[in-house]
């Protein structure tokens, strides 16, 4: 199936871009973390504190999974620590063609501060914590997509139109 697949930090867009991708392709939207907490009926923030992170990283790779089954082709924007498996970035390779939204870190530190949902974030320095974990996943990232989208400074709209050149 040729979904098209966005992946990359939190804070990099794939929400906003993926859905407007989706509108302007006609297709249907999805995010790999609603799937999981319409599943689990419970928040991603109270899932980790209630079952930890590698319970989050089974329901990932079970989302994957499923989203493999679906016949129709599909915007899928998935969670900024689901390309780590390697188990996942087999599926996702399955799945589509993969975008990579990158974004430097102080972009990152911008659109992140305040936010309360992302359970791995809090707590601590903001961003030392997205220097450390960019450290450990921009290569990941790099290997896992077909095309890589810098996002800082762009608009909405000029992201997804550059995305479109290439899909
Ligand atoms: C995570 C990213 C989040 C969410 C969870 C963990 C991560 O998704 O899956 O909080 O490890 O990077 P977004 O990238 O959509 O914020």
């Amino acid at each position: 199936m040729n979904h098209m697949i966005l992946i990359g930090f939190m804070g990099s867009g794939k929400s906003t871009v993926g859905r407007r991708l989706a509108k302007e392709a006609g297709l249907p939207f999805v995010d790999s973390d609603d799937l999981i907490e319409a599943q689990a009926h419970m928040k991603i923030s109270d899932i980790f504190s209630e079952y930890g992170e590698s319970y989050f990283r089974d329901l990932e790779t079970l989302t994957l999974r499923q989203l493999i089954e679906s016949e129709e082709r599909m915007v899928i924007a998935v969670g900024g620590g689901l390309p780590m498996r390697p188990e996942n970035r087999e599926y996702l390779k399955q799945l589509g063609s993969v975008i990579y939204l990158s974004a430097k870190p102080e972009t990152l530190q911008q659109r992140l501060s305040g936010d309360t949902s992302r359970p791995i974030l809090q707590g601590g320095n903001l961003m030392e914590k997205i220097v450390t974990l960019m450290a450990e996943r921009a290569a990941i990232y790099e290997q896992a997509a077909d095309i890589k989208v810098i996002t800082d400074h762009k608009r909405h709209k000029e992201i997804v139109e550059e995305i479109k050149q290439y899909v």
